[in-house]
């Protein structure tokens, strides 16, 4: 028999796009009982109890069909109310519901970027958001938030973005608060980027899943929402997953100008064609009644962040910061540079699961990330297992 050749490559840009670095660790954690799992960002609890009722409500009727591209009306019109309240009034025809949150950033990359354009992202950054614009050929160039020792927190140098906008820039990404650091862009900050970018055509696309994430006692980070006019070029990628904790649901949504709305219709239709429909439903209670239930979930965040916050400060060689948003905990150990290594090691000898900060690009490379969306006792259970590591290590 005669030996068939191989089949034709993938597409270069595929080839290219690294392994999940956070899976390769907790791959290494395969048949080791008993590793507490930090890595993912994914809150523990199981999604509020009235929510899986609707959906069951919703699938016992009969919702097993297709819908509209764009999404349920309902939830359409759930969704501007929910947005207009804290934000400038958005109409419902710029909205989109999307299948996640990640879905949602890919449909605005598929709108937006074709090979070769040129994409600024601040990082370190939640590797998906950088490698879908990847995905469609774009380039993208990397401004790095700095790490600030003194307090532990990360910053952006403002005037160094803004250098790297340069004119002919297709867009910027921003995710704030931001995975993995916690950084949240200032209102002011936002204010002279939007200006920025008005006056050079460029787009912004604002990822603000962890909005409702932040723990100064606001309700939501500043959001690009609360100054943008409905034409500006923006689009702001959302998701149930995260504040009503519904990462498996796979339900998200995006801002858009009402003129690219339709637009966006096409790219559903030959992405999903739709959301499912009686997780749309469900949504749609989670939007009318969920608000305390959310609000309990962001004090329990709290809690907990200050929680991990006490129990690491009094080991040595740790440089962190209490974050500001979001659900981790970005640190370092003075002297470890190599996070991937680190972190196998902390899963073999400590049965400690974190993500390598590296796994958010070269930026975060010597850093490691803990998702405090965990109980306390095992937040500090997982201290005890880092000081006990770093004493024997
Ligand atoms: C920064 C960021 N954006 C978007 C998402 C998307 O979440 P999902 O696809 O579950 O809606 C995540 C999930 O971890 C995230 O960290």
């Amino acid at each position: 028999m005669t030996a068939r050749p191989a089949p034709p490559a993938l597409r270069e840009s595929i080839r290219t796009l690294g392994a999940s670095r956070i899976r390769e660790v907790a791959n290494s954690a395969l048949g080791r009982p008993g590793v507490l799992p930090f890595w993912f960002g994914e809150p523990d609890a199981v999604t509020p109890a009235f929510i899986r009722d609707a959906a069951i409500a919703a699938m016992l009727a009969g919702d097993t069909f297709y819908h509209h591209n764009l999404g349920i009306l309902p939830l359409r019109e759930g969704l501007a109310a929910y947005l207009s309240a804290p934000h400038r009034a958005i109409d419902v025809s710029r909205i989109a519901v999307t299948s996640a949150g990640v879905n949602a950033l890919m449909i605005a990359a598929q709108a937006l970027f074709g090979p070769g354009d040129r994409v600024v992202a601040i990082v370190p950054l939640w590797p998906n958001v950088t490698e879908i614009p990847r995905i469609l050929g774009a380039e993208v160039v990397r401004v790095a938030l700095d790490f600030e020792a003194a307090s532990g927190l990360w910053e952006l140098d403002l005037e160094r973005l803004l250098a790297a906008l340069t004119p002919g820039t297709r867009a910027v990404i921003i995710n704030s608060p931001n995975n993995p650091t916690g950084w949240t862009m200032s209102r002011k900050d936002q204010v002279t980027l939007l200006a920025h970018c008005r006056e050079h055509g460029i787009w912004i696309v604002s990822d603000e899943a962890y909005e409702r994430l932040v723990f100064d006692g606001s309700t939501q980070a500043p959001s690009f929402l609360d100054i943008a006019e409905p034409d500006d070029a923006l689009m702001v990628a959302n998701t149930f997953s995260k504040a009503w904790q519904m990462t498996g649901w796979r339900l998200g949504w995006l801002v858009a100008p009402a003129s690219s709305a339709p637009e966006l219709g096409k790219l559903i239709e030959y992405n999903t064609s739709c959301a499912p429909g009686f997780i749309q439903q469900a949504a749609l209670v989670a939007l009318r009644d969920g608000e305390d239930s959310v609000r309990r979930f962001v004090a329990e965040l709290a809690l907990r962040r200050d929680a991990l916050v006490a129990a690491l400060a009094p080991l040595d060689g740790v440089e962190m910061g209490a974050p500001p948003g979001a659900m981790y905990l970005f640190f370092r150990l003075a002297g470890q540079r190599d996070s991937l290594d680190l972190a196998k090691r902390l899963v073999s000898e400590a049965g400690l699961g974190l993500a390598p900060g590296s796994a958010f690009g070269p930026e975060g490379e010597g850093f490691l990330r803990w998702c405090f969306a965990r109980p306390v006792e095992q937040l500090r259970d997982g201290a005890e297992r880092l000081r006990r590591f770093l004493a024997t290590s």
